[in-house]
């Protein structure tokens, strides 16, 4: 572990190597044995996923990010006002840059407060810490390396009123039946006067969504691509990167961007680990990942659907992006 982390601020809970091994196993039995083959999102954030990830949200195209940072600029006092949170839980917090904006502030003074930060990436846990308690001395940090909902299971106790913060569009990334059970396994732990910021992308026009998933640079094909590594160094694979391209979709009706991974050749891969050999068709798609982009209208149903209530709705003024205060119904 990093040397420079103040241990007495600094705690990070961690699921078993082995019990994520498991998952990774019956994910990739379940959806990448036979066509239409698929695989959760939440397998790119390997260290190097993860640093491609941060590098994707610095290029050009990605409005993402620069949109959203910029609305928790402009709002961050509003929300801390009507929330006046005591600890802040941030799911898939990567480097935790965007919501730094609010740490700033709600430890302005040496004042404390907790951050408990969730994410798959653990090394990325760790050096986002040693940057934020190194910046804030009145900061404690209760990390949990692990998926949202063991995760959630896994926090400590915590002093509300607690925030939680679930933002860069990343709820996008579950289907409609995911993302409510999700959001509703969340309102479940939230007690009265604890809140969720939630970061949603908008539909918008075409070439601007598709774009953002194929940034000029290659960087997003990169990453899509090192999902193939990540089951290489896991499972005993023999994926050969080149053999694949990236693709991303915006289906106008389903309003989602579809992410692919499309087999150049025909091709025949192992997975020692799990005594599988796939057997790849020329032109065939693997999805990697969806994006789904809301409307004012369906962020209502969203909310609906999983018990919780908006509160407060901040756009910008060409409605990119929302970021959404909502509470327990
Ligand atoms: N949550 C991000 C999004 O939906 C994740 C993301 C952005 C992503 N670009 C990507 C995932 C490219 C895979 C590939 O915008």
């Amino acid at each position: 572990m990093d040397m420079d982390l103040p241990r007495e601020r600094f705690r990070i809970r961690a699921l078993s190597r082995q019990d994520a091994l498991q998952t990774l196993k019956h994910d990739v039995q379940d959806s990448m044995l036979c066509a239409p083959r698929s695989l959760p999102p939440k397998y790119f954030y390997d260290e190097a996923g993860s640093r491609l990830f941060d590098a994707i949200c610095k290029t050009q195209h990605y409005y993402l990010t620069r949109t959203e940072s910029a609305l928790l600029e402009r709002h961050a006092d509003e929300i801390i006002a009507a929330v006046q949170p005591q600890a802040c839980v941030e799911l898939g917090a990567g480097t935790s840059v965007k919501t730094e904006i609010l740490l700033s502030r709600l430890t302005a003074g040496s004042r404390s407060f907790t951050y408990a930060p969730i994410d798959v990436c653990e090394e990325m846990l760790i050096e986002s810490a040693a940057r934020l308690l190194h910046r804030y001395p009145g900061l404690q940090i209760e990390a949990v390396a692990g998926e949202y909902l063991s995760a959630l299971q896994a926090l400590p106790r915590l002093d509300g009123p607690v925030l939680f913060v679930f933002i860069g569009s990343s709820i996008g990334n579950f289907t409609e039946t995911e993302s409510k059970e999700l959001l509703t396994g969340l309102s479940g732990i939230m007690n009265p006067g604890d809140a969720l910021l939630l970061g949603l992308d908008r539909v918008k026009d075409r070439q601007v969504l598709e774009q953002a998933y194929d940034d000029a640079e290659g960087i997003t094909a990169q990453f899509n691509l090192n999902v193939l590594q990540v089951l290489n160094t896991r499972l005993g694979g023999n994926f050969t990167l080149e053999n694949f391209s990236h693709r991303a979709v915006y289906q106008e009706v389903l309003e989602q961007i579809e992410m692919y991974l499309v087999a150049r050749d025909a091709q025949q891969v192992t997975l020692a680990e799990i005594n599988e050999t796939l057997n790849i068709q020329a032109g065939e798609a693997i999805l990697t990942e969806i994006s789904r982009k809301y409307t004012r209208d369906s962020i209502r149903r969203l909310l609906d659907g999983s018990a919780l209530a908006e509160h407060m709705h901040f756009e910008p003024g060409d409605e990119y992006f929302s970021l959404v205060l909502a509470n327990r119904r």
